[in-house]
């Protein structure tokens, strides 16, 4: 975990001058709170500033002579680590977040798709380690960089492309300043609106990695036949409870997936927790058992608004019509049918959960303060 940036040198100064000064009672109340503070942060990644103000105002109430261990906790929280900020580039690239939006709506105006691999995007990268462009890195020959795009968990994934026109426009106006997991993470949220989905504020200030971790990926991110248990654990371990994982699900209210994801529910046998009729919809999409990985045989999500971020997935899935294994289980596990059947009924509570699982996923365990880099082509790391 990243929890913790490196101490900086003025931060162990200070704290070395301070420690002088409190008594051995006070500074084992700092080490105990101490082992608490990373406790804080692994379950809450962002929202650290809460915290401090929090502890302080407990300490100060209860003994107000305890100025040094007071002194000690908000240098900790202070010096000891930087996160993400709402505007996080308003002064190094005031126009960052404004040009990476006009390059979305462009590349929507003109491929409506790529809003739908943005949302995608956000997925593979997050659940791999953290939101750190990792996922974008190619295959690099001489054997140091091995793509996360190469993954059978990645089939069907598009438009990587266009995310150098995004990175381009940003680089332009300001080199070298807005990382490209934060351009990852902000075409997501810009994606969203276009597809009809919410407005999501959403904070910046995340470092690209200087690798990938092409190893991890079938590991973390669930492959199209896994069931909902190991979906709720693996969300789980990032910190995205039950719910949020119910409204995250809901991305797949857009897009499409391949008859080689599917023709597992459809033969020899048909599932037979799939809704009759749309099983015979799938097998006209899918009309073989061993569909030509090269031919682009598939399927749309929903059928009815296959374009935006709405409730239907939740309707659909209680039809039994949800194409994955997670969407039919989904509907039926006592765990998360409560969730589907509210947000199934009532778009605006989708959406308000979907923002909250979005901004959950969007932070996980993010590289931030000089970890990382930010690289020039999102596609390599930077030569050094
Ligand atoms: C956790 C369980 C999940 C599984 C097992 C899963 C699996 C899949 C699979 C197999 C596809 C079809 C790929 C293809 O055949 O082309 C797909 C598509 C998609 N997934 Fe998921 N996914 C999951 C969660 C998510 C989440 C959390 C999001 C986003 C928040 C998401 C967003 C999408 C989108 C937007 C597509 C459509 C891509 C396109 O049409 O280009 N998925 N997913
Ligand atoms: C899921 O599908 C893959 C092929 O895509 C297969 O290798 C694997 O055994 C399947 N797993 C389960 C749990 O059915």
């Amino acid at each position: 975990m990243h929890c913790t940036a490196p101490p900086e040198p003025l931060f162990l100064l200070f704290q070395a001058i301070l420690i002088g000064f409190c008594t051995p009672t006070q500074l084992s109340i700092y080490i105990y709170i101490g082992f608490l503070i990373p406790l804080f942060h692994t379950q809450f990644p962002i929202d650290t500033t809460n915290t401090p103000t929090y502890m302080a105002s407990t300490i100060t109430i209860s003994n107000l002579s305890n100025i040094c261990l007071l002194l000690l906790l908000l240098l900790h929280f202070n010096f000891g680590k930087s996160q993400l900020e709402v505007n996080y580039y308003s002064r190094s690239c005031p126009k960052a977040e404004e040009i990476i939006k006009e390059q979305v709506t462009q590349l929507y105006n003109k491929h409506g798709n790529t809003a739908v691999s943005w949302v995608r995007n956000l997925f593979h990268d997050c659940m791999v380690k953290s939101c750190d462009a990792s996922l974008l890195l190619e295959t690099v020959r001489d054997g140091s960089v091995m793509s996360e795009q190469a993954s059978e968990r990645s089939f069907g994934m598009r438009n990587f492309k266009y995310v150098s026109t995004i990175k381009a426009a940003v680089e332009k106006e300001c080199p070298l300043t807005v990382s490209c997991a934060d351009i990852v993470a902000l075409s997501a949220r810009d994606a969203i609106a276009l597809l009809g989905g919410p407005s999501i504020e959403m904070k910046t200030g995340r470092k690209d990695s200087k690798g990938s971790y092409a190893r991890e990926v079938e590991e973390l991110i669930p492959n199209h036949n896994d069931s909902i248990s190991l979906v709720l654990s693996r969300f789980q371990a990032i910190g995205i409870d039950v719910e949020a994982t119910v409204a995250l699900l809901g991305a797949h209210s857009v897009g499409r997936v391949h008859c080689k994801n599917l023709v597992q529910r459809l033969y020899p046998t048909v599932d037979s927790t799939l809704d009759p009729a749309h099983a015979e919809y799938l097998k006209r999409r899918c009309p073989t058992p061993n569909p030509d990985p090269k031919a682009v045989l598939y399927s749309r999500n929903d059928l009815k608004t296959p374009m935006i971020i709405d409730n239907n997935y939740y309707k659909n899935i209680l039809e039994h019509k949800g194409l994955l294994t997670v969407d039919e289980e989904l509907a039926n596990d006592p765990r998360t049918a409560p969730y589907v059947q509210n947000m199934a009924n009532d778009n605006d509570y989708f959406h308000q959960h979907f923002s909250r699982a979005i901004l959950l996923l969007s932070q996980t365990n993010p590289l931030t303060g000089d970890q990382g880099e930010i690289r020039k082509d999102c596609r390599y790391l930077n030569a050094n």
